[in-house]
């Protein structure tokens, strides 16, 4: 960790409500297994109120050698995150999920492709946000986020000022923010807000127009069988 101290509610975290599934069906006894012993050396320290209390930012330089930070938001399963780390080995990724069985997945896929440019928070982004230092992703993909599609929940959705606020602080000037859909009012709220937010889009794309390095994610794959199309939209952090 850093020497400075942000200016913000220590206990802020502690405080926020988080909607989404944090247990799912009973973990399989492998899963147990790789959570015991593996997500110690992934997780990253320094994240949690617990382990953070004065929330000090990051030595992200230190974390990685000084390799570009990404970020993923959401991971899910896992594989995209961890296909992404074992594409670009001369990055650093970091991953954010709440749910529990996901994390167990991804420490599954971990074991198998053996990767070590990967860590993750094992909780919401927004306790990261609060500890990484301004300026200090380069890229952030946000993939298949929950659609929430009552109008009355469209403010839990990541695409509004209060998460876009957080990731533009913390994303370098010309950083990359994938966004991954397969919901048509979550293209129309994120291209109205993320450019609120301080970025510009650079492409949008839908069916058979993804990123040439994407991986087709768990929620990509269900959207399709269930007839949803894609749409890939890449907006670039001003500055
Ligand atoms: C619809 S799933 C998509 C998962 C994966 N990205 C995929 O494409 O298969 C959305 C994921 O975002 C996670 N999520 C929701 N809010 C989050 C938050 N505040 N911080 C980190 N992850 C969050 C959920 O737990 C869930 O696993």
């Amino acid at each position: 960790m850093g020497e400075t101290t942000r200016d913000r509610e220590p206990a802020a975290a502690g405080r926020r409500n988080f909607y989404g599934r944090v247990h799912g069906k009973t973990l399989r006894a492998s899963q147990k297994q790789y959570l015991a012993e593996d997500l110690g050396r992934v997780r990253l320290c320094g994240v949690t109120v617990e382990d953070n209390p004065s929330r000090a930012t990051l030595d992200v330089a230190g974390l990685f050698g000084g390799r570009p930070l990404w970020l993923e938001v959401g991971f899910g399963g896992g594989e995209h995150l961890v296909h992404m780390a074992a594409r670009y080995p001369e990055v650093g990724i970091i991953g954010c999920e709440p749910f529990v069985n996901g994390v167990a997945m991804l420490l599954g896929k971990i074991r198998s492709a053996g990767v070590d440019n990967l860590r993750i928070h094992p909780g919401d982004v927004r306790d990261l946000f609060d500890v990484l230092p301004d300026g200090s992703v380069a890229k952030c993909f946000l993939n298949y986020p929950d659609p929430w599609p009552k109008a009355r929940h469209h403010r839990r959705r990541f695409v509004t000022q209060g998460y876009l606020g957080a990731l533009a602080r913390v994303m370098a000037p010309g950083a990359e923010f994938r966004v991954a859909t397969d919901i048509p009012d979550y293209v129309r709220q994120t291209l109205e807000e993320v450019p609120v937010a301080g970025f510009d889009l650079v492409r949008q794309a839908g069916e058979g127009g993804a990123w040439e390095d994407w991986l087709s994610t768990r929620y990509e794959q269900k959207a399709l069988r269930e007839g949803r199309a894609p749409h890939y939209l890449t907006f670039r952090r001003k500055g």
